[in-house]
């Protein structure tokens, strides 16, 4: 194994985040590696958003440090670390709903590609997510799936070198499911980015992940592939239960 020599794109060293007197993460270290589908899994409450939103400068840790490509980002704004190639997903709202899809992934290349190449951008992007057919649409008037993947596509048109997502799965059908890991899949085998990926569908996340960080009461409670985490008896009593160890 050479990882030891590769250093993290990100690196989260005992990270930890207050809010009044509750600790909602701590003692918290982990990395993303290069080219990787890192999942966050844990129960409800576990900490995953919150670790989410301090990767991605939108809170500052109460305490620990964060680093990009080695250089300290801890406490930095959600600008300057989207300059350093780490852009997110939101839940709710990344979309203007009464723009095109064209327009809305437009949005996504402004500051990072040329003026003139950025219609070249946005059909490639369209491609790689399956919209090429829906660039004129109307983003709200598309099928809630669709729209998830028209979020992911704003976000992946700067073609940050780690997107971060939040559930990007919820309220997708099984079809939508599939297209949906497999554009992650190419996002990480075709442009050599990583995926952080926080998820509560275990079967995709099991399927798609290359390695899992298992929240529980904000603490990390294991780590490793999906079959070392799918095994962990710690992880199936927090969270999987039996039925995910087979
Ligand atoms: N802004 C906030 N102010 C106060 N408490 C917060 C805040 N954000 C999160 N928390 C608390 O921190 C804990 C962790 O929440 P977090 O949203 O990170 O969990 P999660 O793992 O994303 O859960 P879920 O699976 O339900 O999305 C919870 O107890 C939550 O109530
Ligand atoms: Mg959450």
């Amino acid at each position: 194994m050479q990882t030891s020599l590769t250093k993290p794109l990100l690196e989260a060293r005992d990270i930890a985040r207050r809010f009044g007197g509750l600790l909602a993460v701590s003692d918290l270290s982990f990395e993303i590696r290069e080219r990787e589908v890192l999942g966050l899994i844990g129960p409800n409450g576990a900490g995953k958003s919150t670790t989410f939103n301090l990767i991605s400068g939108f809170i500052a840790p109460t305490r620990g440090t964060l680093a990009i490509d080695g250089e300290n980002v801890t406490g930095a704004s959600p600008e300057r670390i989207s300059k350093k190639g780490l852009v997110r997903t939101f839940q709710h709202g990344s979309l203007m709903k009464s723009m095109s899809v064209a327009d809305n992934i437009l949005i996504g290349t402004i500051g990072a590609v040329p003026r003139a190449e950025r219609a070249e951008r946005v059909r490639e992007t369209a491609r790689l997510l399956g919209l090429h057919g829906k660039l004129a649409d109307i983003a709200g008037t598309l099928p809630h799936g669709l729209q998830r993947l028209v979020s992911i596509a704003i976000a992946f048109a700067a073609r940050p070198r780690i997107l971060c997502l939040d559930e990007p799965l919820t309220g997708l059908n099984q079809t939508e499911v599939a297209a949906t890991l497999d554009v992650f899949e190419r996002i990480r085998d075709e442009y050599g980015s990583s995926v952080l990926l926080v998820e509560h569908n275990m079967k995709a996340v099991m399927q798609v992940c290359d390695r899992i960080v298992v929240l529980h009461h904000g603490r990390m409670l294991a780590t490793g592939t999906p079959q070392d985490i799918r095994r962990d008896p710690r992880v199936i009593e927090a969270y999987l239960g039996a039925e995910h160890a087979h």
